[in-house]
């Protein structure tokens, strides 16, 4: 369902669940991205003269108020954007007063237990809580939507609801992605934990023209290969599935590209010496066996540049090594840059993939497509389903 189901919003309030959950640094944000992109849906609402209540959770507070999670300055930079008054209203949000001016931030939903809680009569109170500020409820917090949670699957259920822009254009992209994707069709995979990206392995593997692995999770693959690892992050127990990807990827004739080549250093910090060595001689480096894996090397890079250029589809969820850390941000950077360079869709996942592609620099619209979604993104291109989604209407593809 879309916002066009609603007919006319005229003098109603709204109940908006963004996500807003953006990287804070000393109580200042660091991406205001998530809160931009949610823009276009609350512009529509104001145009059309209802007012609104933006509910969103930010970090992951444990279902009590803390400070450091409050959503104070995160409904300022919202304000500063619409260019137009965003009333904050601390405290419980489900006790708020409901809103009386145009645009209403409420505290973060997660100081709340009953947002998060596994019992669906805890989730359905605190939604019919929430309820109480509008008539309509609009969810456009695409980074939730793999969650079940109270503002994102109970809520829709309690009020007349519908996706807003942003989910809209979120789908629209992504089912590029899903439904015949022009080939060739290249993925590049990072981020710290191949635990956390099994499930899209298992189902991209026979839909891709190459998978490429960066990132803290290399190590498991250049483990799986027999290789040391020094003091690298390394999953032990996905050493045997991981062989099996490795044996799967041959067999489906899809290039499985595991860098050849790895930046070592001395220990985990940004001004640590460092060195490159190949990715099957780790140890080899002046560290030894306490040499700790943090970027890919230059010869990956350029080869993961060059299967990046040469594909019509790409995604990309995970940075290539830390790239916080100025020192091992060339192999993010260089990928980055890649993905600037395809002519076809390039779509970089959400979170930190995001966050790094503006540290680093990139303007947004250097890319087909920013998810706001990490891992929402991910698990839809899983084919999972999504109860954000599927309460809204929305039907996975088998
Ligand atoms: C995200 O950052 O991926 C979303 O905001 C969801 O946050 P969560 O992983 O804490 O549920």
């Amino acid at each position: 369902r879309t916002l066009d189901s609603f007919g006319d919003l005229a003098g109603t309030r709204v109940v908006v669940r963004c996500d807003l959950n953006v990287p804070l640094k000393d109580g200042a944000i660091t991406d205001d991205g998530r809160v931009r992109a949610s823009l276009p849906t609350l512009t529509r609402l104001l145009d059309a003269s209802a007012s609104v209540t933006v509910i969103s959770h930010l970090g992951r507070p444990d279902g009590e108020p803390n400070p450091k999670y409050s959503l104070a300055p995160v409904a300022q930079r919202l304000g500063e954007l619409l260019d137009r008054e965003a009333t904050f209203v601390p405290g419980s949000p489900a006790d708020a007063a409901p809103g009386t001016g145009a645009v209403t931030v409420l505290e973060n939903l997660r100081f709340d237990p009953r947002e998060t809680s596994k019992d669906a009569g805890e989730r359905r109170a605190f939604a019919e809580a929430l309820a109480q500020h509008g008539s309509a409820f609009v969810s456009d917090g695409f980074g939730v939507v793999h969650r079940k949670q109270a503002s994102v699957f109970e809520l829709a259920q309690v009020l007349p609801s519908a996706a807003g822009l942003l989910i809209a254009n979120e789908l629209s992209v992504l089912e590029r992605l899903t439904e015949r994707p022009e080939k060739p069709y290249a993925v590049v995979l990072g981020g710290s934990k191949v635990s956390d990206k099994l499930g899209v392995i298992d189902h991209l593997l026979p839909r891709v023209d190459s998978l490429l692995i960066g990132g803290g999770m290399l190590f498991t693959f250049l483990a799986a290969q027999g290789h040391a690892v020094g003091k690298s992050l390394l999953e032990q127990d996905q050493i045997p599935t991981v062989q099996e990807y490795l044996r799967r990827a041959d067999e489906l004739g899809v290039t499985l590209l595991v860098p050849t080549d790895v930046v070592v250093a001395a220990a985990f910090a940004p001004d640590a010496d460092h060195e490159t060595v190949p990715a099957d001689a780790i140890e080899s480096s002046s560290f030894g066996a306490d040499g700790i894996g943090l970027d890919i090397g230059p010869d990956t890079a350029a080869a993961f540049a060059t299967a990046i250029a040469a594909s019509r589809t790409v995604f990309w969820n995970g940075p290539m090594g830390v790239f916080e850390f100025p020192a091992f941000a060339d192999g993010t950077k260089r990928v980055a840059q890649a993905l600037t360079e395809v002519e076809g869709l390039s779509v970089v996942g959400g979170g930190d993939s995001a966050a790094a592609v503006r540290t680093l620099g990139f303007a947004d619209d250097r890319f087909g497509h920013i998810s706001t979604g990490g891992g929402a993104s991910l698990e839809f291109l899983e084919g999972k389903r999504l109860p954000g989604l599927e309460v809204l209407g929305w039907e996975a593809d088998a």
